[in-house]
């Protein structure tokens, strides 16, 4: 299973094994990360399971769908280059050891 790690602001981390294919909103969720609330349940509705993908891991993940970039748009921490919404984000094979900073407030 792919493995996602995420910072939290203080520099803690906490690696969760994903089931293949699973959002890394819903995989931090599992993995009781603290910093996710996901208020919406995944549907790009609600910005707070925004994250900043560490700089190593950004082209392998992508840029965000249009609904995704006007969600961006009203995060409660500033948007960055490397804001994404992790609700928006599955895990695959292809991301194992993929790396997620939290911001200081969702
Ligand atoms: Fe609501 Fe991701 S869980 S936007």
């Amino acid at each position: 299973m792919p493995r996602v790690v995420y910072v939290s602001p203080d520099g803690g981390q906490t690696a969760v094994e994903a089931e293949g294919g699973t959002s890394a909103m819903r995989a931090a969720l599992i993995g009781g990360v603290r910093g996710i609330l996901a208020d919406c349940g995944g549907e790009a509705a609600c910005a707070t399971c925004h994250v900043y993908v560490d700089e190593a891991w950004t082209e392998k993940v992508g840029e965000p769908g249009l609904d995704e970039d006007d969600m961006l748009d009203v995060t409660a921490c500033e948007r960055g280059a490397n804001s994404r919404l992790s609700c928006q984000i599955d895990v695959t094979d292809d991301l194992d050891g993929l790396v997620l900073n939290l911001p200081e407030e969702q």
